[in-house]
Parts: structure tokens; sequence; C-alpha cells
């Protein structure tokens, strides 16, 4: 495992490797990423193997300017000028019509694209210094926790990768909203920008809910710890879990009351409890409002049991 600081040094490094065709894990705002050059066939079948992912998941292009969006999606909407003056770089994915170029792999043989500008200077730097866009997804094995820091990181992957980056505790700590403009403005993932945020930017109401053809890769159980995850309201004293409240035991993590906050521990702390081979891990629901969307559905697809 080469893991590194993000001095200038390492990353020029890392961008080389990159437009060598080699992998790394990056640092992004929101959580970890396995990076490959998304224009190498090769370094990006890498990625599909290394997770263990089904072909038809898309994964997301990670592009450093708006500018850049062009050399991927066939047409860019004004709409997305307006939601990257208000969004980007940062935790907001756009799914448009994709240009030719764009290899089937990246987007599992659909018509469309999902790009994003990351909010973290490595990143960044990584894409500019390396003249690439990164095909980036969560750096965990298909189905699993989202790493927010390095020692999350799944040993194979670790393994297997040229250079990981290591830029600290991310701090969004769950995975970007996911937009498709492709027609009337659809949210196909909940994240940290919420839906009331983008609907002001647009000015009006927009649906959620991809179909399953809109939305390959959302999965009903996902992000889900090894251990057996049971959504509460009511924990028992003695068992494991998150809670709001003072823990009762040592097993229990007490989460933050303010859902950016509770964002950021969210994966950590499941990792945390899962690697303690408790048989259930309980969370206490957070309150149904409009900032909790996002960690309700983590909560859930932690909670499914299939
Ligand atoms: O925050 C994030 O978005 C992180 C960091 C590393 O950037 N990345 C991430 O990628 O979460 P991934 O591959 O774990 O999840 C991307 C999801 C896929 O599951 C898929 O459902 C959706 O984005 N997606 C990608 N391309 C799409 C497309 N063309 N149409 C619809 N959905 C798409
Ligand atoms: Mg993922």
């Amino acid at each position: 495992m080469s893991v590194f600081l993000p001095t200038r040094e390492n990353l020029e490094r890392v961008a080389h490797e990159i437009a060598q065709g080699e992998l790394a894990v990056l640092p992004t705002e929101t959580v970890y990423g396995l990076a490959a050059d998304a224009l190498n066939y090769a370094a990006v079948a890498k990625i599909f193997e290394l997770k263990g992912r089904p072909a038809d998941n898309p994964l997301i292009v990670h592009v450093s300017s708006v500018e850049q969006i062009e050399d991927f999606a066939d047409s860019v909407p004004d709409v997305v000028r307006s939601l990257a003056a208000a969004f980007m770089p940062g935790p907001l994915t756009v799914v448009l019509p994709k240009r030719s170029s764009v290899l089937d792999i990246v987007t599992g043989g659909l018509d469309t694209v999902a790009i994003r500008i990351p909010d973290h200077p490595a990143c960044l730097a990584v894409i500019e210094l390396s003249e690439r866009a990164l095909a980036m997804p969560s750096a965990n094995p298909f189905m699993g926790l989202s790493p927010t820091k390095i020692d999350m990181l799944d040993r194979s992957i670790a393994d297997s990768v040229c250079s990981i980056i290591d830029g600290g505790a991310c701090t969004v700590g769950i995975e970007s909203t996911v937009l498709d403009l492709t027609g009337e403005p659809t949210i196909l993932r909940l994240g940290s920008v919420t839906r009331e945020e983008i609907e002001r930017v647009l000015s009006h109401k927009i649906g959620e809910g991809g179909t399953a053809h809109k939305a390959p890769g959302m999965y009903r159980r996902h992000y889900a710890p090894r251990t057996k995850c049971l959504a509460t309201t009511a924990i028992d004293p003695a068992t494991a879990g998150l809670v709001f409240d003072e823990p009762t035991n040592a097993n229990q993590i007490r989460m933050s009351s303010d859902p950016k906050v509770y964002a950021q521990q969210l994966y950590a702390s499941l990792a945390d409890l899962d690697s303690q081979g408790h048989d259930e891990i309980f969370v206490v629901l957070p309150p149904l409002t409009a900032p909790w969307m996002a960690i309700w559905d983590r909560i859930s697809k932690a909670t499914a049991t299939a």
C-alpha cells in the first residue's frame, strides 16, 4: 500500500501515473475515489474488476472546469451554468447526453454521461496536471461502505493501485447528489446538495427517483457494512449502534444532531462498529426533515435486507 501526502511532487507523480494508464485512490470532498483516465479503456476496465462492479453500473467522469464538461457532454444546457455557479466545484453530479467519444464502458452503454467537478484541491490538481478527466467511483468493493478516510480502504483495492493520496477525512462524507438533466430535472441519487437547494437555483420543483433504466446501479441495499444493520427509533441500551443521546455502552457511537456533521461521521462510524464483530448494528433514525433526506437514503440502503 503506497500512501502519499498531497504534496506538489506527489500529485505530479500520480498525475503522470494516471496519464500512463495506472489507477490511484484520490480524496474528494465526498468520499475517496478509485481513479483512472476516463478515455483509457483498459484502465477503466480495471476499475470494474477491482471493485467487482457490474458492467451496467456507470461511472462518474470527474473534470476540473465547466469548459471541460463540454469534452464529454454532447450539449450543455444553460441550466448547467446556473447549477455550476451555485454548486461547482462541489457534490453535485449532472447527467447529460454524452458525446460519441465517451467510452461505453464508462457509461454502461447508456447514451448519457454523469459528470462532476470535485471540490478537493488534490483531486483537482491530479485532473489538471494529468490533462485527463477521471472515471472515478467510490473506492469501495461493490455494495460496501464508501471510504471517507484512508484507514477504511479495502486491502485488496489499496494493494492494487499505484498510489493512494491521503487527503485526510472527507469533509462531506456521503456521495454526491446525482441530477439527471436529459429531460425534466430528476434527482437520481440524494446527496448533500439538497432538493430544495437545487429547486432554488432552477426556480421550480424537481422530480425524484429515476427508473431502473435511468438510474442503473441504484440498489435497495448498498453502502452497507458486512454486519447486519437495523434502523430503530429506540435503541436497546445493551446493543451496538449509532445514537443521538448519551451512549449506554462502549459499542454505541454518539452522532451529531447537525446533518452535515452526521454525514461526515456516518460511514466511518459504521465501519468502526463493523470491525468490532457485533451480531447486529442498530441505527437510531434521525428527524424526517429535508436536511436529513440523503442520510435517510444511506441508512435505508445500509439496513435493507436485499
Ligand atoms: O461523490 C461521488 O459521486 C463519488 C466521488 C468519488 O466522486 N463517486 C461515486 O461514484 O459515488 P459511484 O460510481 O460510486 O456512483 C456513481 C453513481 C452510479 O451508481 C450510477 O447510478 C450513477 O452515479 N450514474 C453514473 N452515470 C450515470 C448515467 N449516465 N446515468 C444515470 N446514472 C449514472
Ligand atoms: Mg459507490
